[in-house]
Parts: structure tokens; sequence; C-alpha cells
């Protein structure tokens, strides 16, 4: 009995997607267990690109069940599109999918709440949310007063629940425009209709609906093997994360037990997941962040623009001292690095080994956001390779000097590399260990 967590350690979008697809292989079940449709992970395969929200990357293998655990939350909507789109693309989802009846859903006016919360004013910057709704969903879910679970949709007293939360709603939602100007735009919600919609969605959705924790523990005593599929990043975490810049769940690996509901002995393998540099998507700080010809040189070879917004995403070099907090964090067994191909061209390359704060060097990653963006990054400089590298299949075909790299790159974030990544592709990948 075993289960293996693929977990993100920097801001997200580390090309997560891609290595739970490679790791379905091996995996009876595949779950999904935080965030919601601010993620957007991409399997490419046979020559074509699936963008994933709320569905587990496992769902293209027909013999994997794929699972949307209970810490998720679930923009009905959002989902239903995502099981259309796959249904046209020929991809089985019929017995292949579960969402828990715990699941917290989202609503139009988490929606709203998102659009007027985002930039409140009380600090210089905004987060810079996706707009999903996933904040006030999570606020709600932790309030409980007036949070709706995915069960709760087929109660005798939703549509009753839904007219007074729209009308408690109705009455705070002017209240949080930071401005007169915001308080303008906010229209009253309409709870016939938020009732109509969500009662067809709750039909659509139910052939899906169930158990998940009944389901989990019996696959736990049959000896079934679990891939658990994390979204954002470690640094995105709610506690552990650059606060107030995160998202709303625990992105880390301190998530995966309460989001599924998996016992913690359970958990044999942390894949950590790393690009060979870094992305951030949103405000906060980014000690490694290239604003110049260097970076946008990144954002192009990348193709970093996001896969939920299409914002551009900030890139940087590889930030080791934060890759090495956020690995130790998660309990990483290992770490599969993504995207090396983009590095190729660069007469040298980057690792941020430590930071200098208010003239001291440090090896540890500060806790209060405000001194993070006061560090000034130290780098190691290491020699690039000119050679296009995405079509080498075996780690020893690799240019030395990108050998050279991942293992300097391992050497300070304190763990092995069994997975290197060339190409978006499933055959794009050097399997070193698995
Ligand atoms: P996720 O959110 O962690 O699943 O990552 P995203 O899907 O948001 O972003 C990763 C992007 O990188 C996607 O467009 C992938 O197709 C692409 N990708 C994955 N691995 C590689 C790689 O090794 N090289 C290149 N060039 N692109 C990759
Ligand atoms: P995947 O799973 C990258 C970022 C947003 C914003 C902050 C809060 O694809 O890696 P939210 O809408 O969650 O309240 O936004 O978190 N963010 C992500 N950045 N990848 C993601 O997911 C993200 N999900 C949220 O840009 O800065
Ligand atoms: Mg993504």
């Amino acid at each position: 009995m075993s289960a293996t967590c693929v977990i993100g350690l920097q801001w997200g979008d580390e090309a997560k997607g891609k290595i739970v697809d490679l790791l379905t292989a091996q995996s009876d079940i595949v779950v999904r267990y935080q965030g919601g449709a601010n993620a957007g992970h991409t399997v490419v395969f046979g020559g074509v690109k699936y963008k994933l929200s709320l569905i587990p990357s496992g769902i293209f293998r027909p013999e994997v069940k794929s699972v949307v655990a209970s810490g998720v939350v679930v923009d009905p909507e959002a989902i239903l599109g995502e099981i259309e789109r796959l249904r046209d693309s020929g991809v089985e989802i019929e017995k292949n999918l579960l969402i828990s009846d715990r699941a917290h859903v989202i609503f139009p006016w988490h929606k709203e709440e998102d659009r007027l919360m985002n930039d409140s004013g009380v600090r210089s910057e905004a987060i810079g949310t996706t707009m999903r709704g996933i904040g006030p969903c999570y606020r709600d879910k932790v309030g409980r007063s007036t949070a709706i679970r995915i069960g709760d949709l087929y109660r005798p007293d939703f549509p009753e629940k839904v007219r007074k939360i729209c009308a408690l709603k109705n009455r705070s939602l002017p209240g949080m425009a930071p401005t007169d100007e915001v308080r303008e735009t906010v229209k009253p919600l309409d709870a016939e209709k938020i009732v109509a919609d969500y009662t067809s969605y709750a039909e659509r959705l139910k052939p899906f609906v169930g158990d998940v924790v009944n389901y989990l523990l019996d696959a736990v005593d049959a000896n079934k093997k679990m891939l658990l599929e994390g979204a954002q990043g470690s640094l995105l975490d709610v506690d552990y994360g650059t606060f107030p810049y995160v998202t709303s769940s625990n992105s880390s690996g301190v998530g995966v037990i309460a989001g599924s509901g998996l016992p913690a002995t359970f958990i044999k393998r942390v894949v950590g997941i790393v690009k060979a540099y870094t992305t951030r998507v949103g405000g906060g700080p980014f000690p490694t962040e290239l604003k110049n010809d260097v970076g946008q040189r990144i954002r192009d070879r990348g193709n970093e623009y996001g896969t939920v917004t299409r914002r551009p995403r900030r890139c940087g070099w590889f930030d080791a001292v934060a890759a090495r907090y956020t690995s130790r964090l998660g309990g990483a067994t290992e770490l599969s690095v993504m995207l090396l191909d983009v590095l190729s061209g660069f007469e040298e390359v980057n690792i941020c080994v430590a930071y200098e704060l208010d003239g001291k060097r440090i090896t540890y990653f500060p806790s209060d956001v405000d001194d993070l963006a006061r560090v000034v990054p130290i780098y190691e400089t290491l020699p690039g390779w000119s050679e296009e590298i995405d079509g080498v299949t075996s780690y020893d075909d690799l240019p030395t000097n990108a050998k050279n790299y991942l293992e300097r790159l391992s050497q300070v974030v304190g763990k092995p590399v069994s997975i290197v990544s060339v190409g978006p592709s499933r055959e794009q990948t050097i399997v070193r260990n698995l």
C-alpha cells in the first residue's frame, strides 16, 4: 500500500500536469485534493495539448480512477465544461470520475467577492488572483454559516438556502467595494436564476458525485496505488507561502492529508516539481525575478503565459533557497526538473544559493513577506550549453554543462533529481528512477 504525491515547489505552473500524467501509468487512482479552477495543468501526448483545471491529469488513462477529493473547491459550470471538452476529444470519463460530496461549491457571489476584494487597497500591491472565486469560497467554508457543499445541492432545502445567502450577500457585497466607483458596478444577485442554474448543474453532475472518503479508505485497505496531484505551488501555500500573496489553500505538502482524507502513513513518495528556472503569476515578492532581456528570453522560449488567465508569467533564475525550503517542508523524496530545454543557448546560467538580507548572508527562506521583498539574491554562475536538448532521451546524452547544472541544483536543494523534462510531450522525459 502506498501513495505518491506530486507537489509544486515554486509558485505554481511547474508542469505538474505532465508528471502526473506520466506517473499515472503506475497508479490505480489519481486524486486532486485542493485548489479549484485557479489551476491550469497541461498534458501533451500524441501531438495534442489538453488543458485541465479541476479534473485530475490522470483522466487520459481509462483504467485509472480520477478523484476530486473533499479539499477542492468545485465550480460546477467549470467542471461541466471540462467534462464536455474531454468527451468531445474522445476521453472516456463516465466510469472514471468521482467527485466528493464534501467538496465546497463556488457560486457567483464568490467570483464577485474575488473581483471586489482582490485590490482592497489595504496593501500597496494587489494579490492578482485568478478571479475564480477561490479565496471567498474557502472563506465561506471556514466561516461555515453561508457555505454549500456538493452534497447540499441534492437536499430539498437547497433553494431556500440559496435565497437566504443571496439576501445576506446582497447586503454585504456593496460594502466590500474598496471605492464608491467600484460599488457602482455591483449588481444584485438573482437568487432564482442561481437556484435554476445550480439545480441543473447538480443533475448533470449527479452520476459522478459520491462519498470519496470512504472510497479512498477502502482503496487503502485494498492496497491500491494512489497518485496525489497538488495544484498551485508550495510558495503559494496559505500558511507557509509568501503570505498574503498566496492562494487560499494548503498547496504545499502539508495540504495532502487534510485535502484527501488519507492517513499520513500512507504517503511513501513525494515528487517535488521544479522548473529549471522560476516563474510567478500575480503579485508578491520574487527575489530572482529578471525584469530584463534575459527574463523576456525565458518567457519567449518557455511560452510563459498563464494557462488560466493568459497573463505573462514573471520569470527569473532558479531559486535554490526557496526550493530547499519547500522541498524540506513537503518532505520531497526527489526532484523532477522541468523545462530544462528552455535554458539552452544561454552563455551562463545562475542558481540563487543564498540571500543577502540587510547586509547579512542567509540561507533560510524568510517568513515575512517584506523581508523577502528586500533580499538580494546571491548567485552561483555556471557555464551554459548551446545545444538544443528537446530530443535527448537519456541522462548521459545531456550536454556536460546541463548535467553539471542539474547536479549543482540538486546539491544546493539537497534532494536527488529523478526526472528531467526537456519538452512538453510525454516522450520528452528522462526518467532516472521511477
Ligand atoms: P502545471 O500547472 O504545473 O501543470 O503547469 P502548466 O501546465 O500551467 O505549465 C507548464 C507548461 O510547460 C505547459 O504549457 C506544458 O505543456 C509545458 N511544459 C511541460 N514540460 C515542459 C518541458 O520540459 N519543456 C517545455 N518547453 N515545456 C514544458
Ligand atoms: P497551477 O495549479 C500559478 C496564483 C494567482 C495569484 C494567487 C492567488 O496551474 O500551478 P487565487 O485565484 O488562487 O486566489 O490566486 O495564486 N495562482 C497560481 N499561479 N499556478 C497556479 O495553479 C495558480 N493558482 C493560483 O496568480 O497570484
Ligand atoms: Mg498551471
